[in-house]
């Protein structure tokens, strides 16, 4: 059964959101796309929560968020428990976020990437499997956290 993935965007991410469902679907992911629908302006949090909270309750694996810079969807999307939203703005750090911080939200600065390094940025993050071991027990430090001020 092909992987549930969720997408999201404000105007700034549409247009780079639809080229990433484009190729999310090409690589065999079933892409549920949660907005927004056209270029017209919109607010980030409104399509930040709905993704972050499907993530944070396991009713999805992953997600991934675009908006202009990418810190507009980050900073809601970091507020739910077991969210892990890193913004990665080229394949290195898209790397290093699966690997080291076990990012469970991909959050891409539309605005400055072309179409090509996005896909890249993706296929990385998407294909990258966390480390453990000491990153692991950093991870956990998080979670504690979280769970404390539940
Ligand atoms: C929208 O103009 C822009 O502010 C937004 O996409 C994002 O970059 C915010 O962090």
């Amino acid at each position: 059964m092909s992987e549930k993935i969720l997408i999201a965007s404000d105007h700034a991410g549409f247009e780079l959101k639809e080229q990433l469902e484009r190729a999310l679907g090409e690589l065999g992911f079933d892409v549920q796309d949660l907005g927004t629908d056209s270029p017209e302006s919109a607010d980030y949090a409104d399509y930040a929560h709905p993704l972050a909270q499907k993530v944070s309750n396991g009713d999805v694996k992953r997600g991934v968020l675009l908006c202009g810079t990418g810190l507009g969807m980050s900073y809601p999307a970091n507020r739910y428990p077991h969210v892990r939203a890193a913004v990665a703005w080229n394949p290195e750090v898209a790397k290093l976020a699966r690997e080291h911080n076990d990012s469970n939200v991909l959050v891409v600065p539309a605005r400055f990437v072309t179409e090509a390094q996005g896909v890249a940025i993706l296929r990385t993050w998407l294909d990258t499997p966390f480390e453990g071991g000491r990153h692991a027990r950093r991870i956990d430090k998080i979670e504690k956290m979280s769970s404390e001020h539940e």
